[in-house]
């Protein structure tokens, strides 16, 4: 099977598997597993402009569907990312899609213009804009609620970098039309998408009787999300055949822990597929679903990963 996608800007991927942002941090634990470079992209934890220690601990819980986080954007700020973590990148052969958040429409461009400068942005396949962050004071979704909010993210970050670097939306999954939010990026200027981020939850410590996170609330990745994942993706493919979106390549990302996993997120209409939550039960869980979704599209016949991209809607 031909596992081949390009994705936009010409840059040809071996394949669609990527790590999802935040899971991973910036390359170096995960390369002791597997060869990052054997990932279609390396997705990066979300960079802001100044480095940011994030919200007070605990800041991740186990529930039965999935993982609660409410880390609030810790990282480097975006100089140490461009000095040290890209250039580690670039060097070990990854193909690399930074994510970048910020608190303000300025500081996104000012991120996504000190990438562009950057010594090793030859790396730069793609930039994944994070608008729907649950777990800042805003709860992000001052962002990702709001198209015209997003339209602004997505429009300034488009301007900062050039035409071969596809610039991709990372969408929450908390509001009530995505197809609204995700036509909103399209005509602001986005190049794909990313569906979705967490699902904004709680989980509370009955013994305590007190939340479990220092945050309170937090993001619910892992299983419990995978099924609105796969809708979220299935209705923006939906809302492009119908032509009320104008088609660009999603990335689909939720609870992806096996190759059928992954291969339901393609048939809903994903071209690249992100692991996360997954990798801390298994760190190579990446190159595994890699291996997985290949031999299960071989055994349905299909030549092309590509042939098999939104194959659930019926259309082809
Ligand atoms: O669940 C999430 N946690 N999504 C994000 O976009 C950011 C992250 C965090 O740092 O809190």
């Amino acid at each position: 099977v031909d596992m081949a996608v390009d994705l936009g800007g010409g840059h040809r991927l071996p394949n669609p598997l990527m790590t999802a942002s935040g899971c991973a941090a910036n390359g170096r634990e995960l390369h002791r597993f597997f060869d990052v470079a054997d990932l279609g992209a390396f997705v990066t934890k979300s960079v802001m402009a100044d480095p940011r220690s994030g919200r007070g601990t605990p800041r991740m819980a186990e529930t039965p569907s999935g993982m609660l986080n409410s880390i609030g954007l810790q990282g480097p700020g975006i100089a140490a990312f461009v000095d040290d973590d890209l250039p580690w990148l670039h060097s070990v052969g990854a193909r690399v899609l930074p994510s970048i958040a910020g608190g303000s429409s300025t500081e996104y461009a000012h991120v996504a213009a000190t990438l562009r400068a950057s010594r090793a942005f030859d790396a730069v396949i793609g930039v994944e804009v994070n608008i729907s962050c649950p777990n800042v004071a805003n709860r992000g979704l001052v962002f990702a609620c709001d198209p015209m909010a997003s339209a602004k993210v997505v429009a300034l970050v488009r301007e900062q970098l050039p035409r071969n670097i596809p610039v991709f939306a990372k969408l929450s999954p908390d509001v009530t039309d995505i197809t609204a939010i995700a036509a909103a990026c399209v005509k602001a200027g986005a190049d794909g998408l990313t569906m979705i981020n967490t699902l904004l939850g709680m989980s509370i410590d009955t013994d305590r009787m007190q939340p479990h996170l220092g945050g309170v609330t937090g993001g619910l990745s892992g299983p419990g999300i995978r099924p609105v994942a796969v809708r979220a993706v299935w209705q923006v493919r939906q809302a492009m055949f119908e032509g009320r979106i104008p088609t660009v390549p999603i990335i689909g990302v939720g609870g992806v822990r096996t190759g059928r996993d992954a291969l339901e997120l393609v048939a809903a209409g994903a071209s690249a597929i992100q692991v996360g939550t997954a990798v801390f039960n298994d760190p190579s869980a990446p190159v595994r679903v890699l291996a997985e979704l290949t031999e299960l599209l071989g055994e349905r016949g299909y030549a092309r990963f590509t042939d098999a991209v939104g194959a659930a809607h019926g259309r082809g």
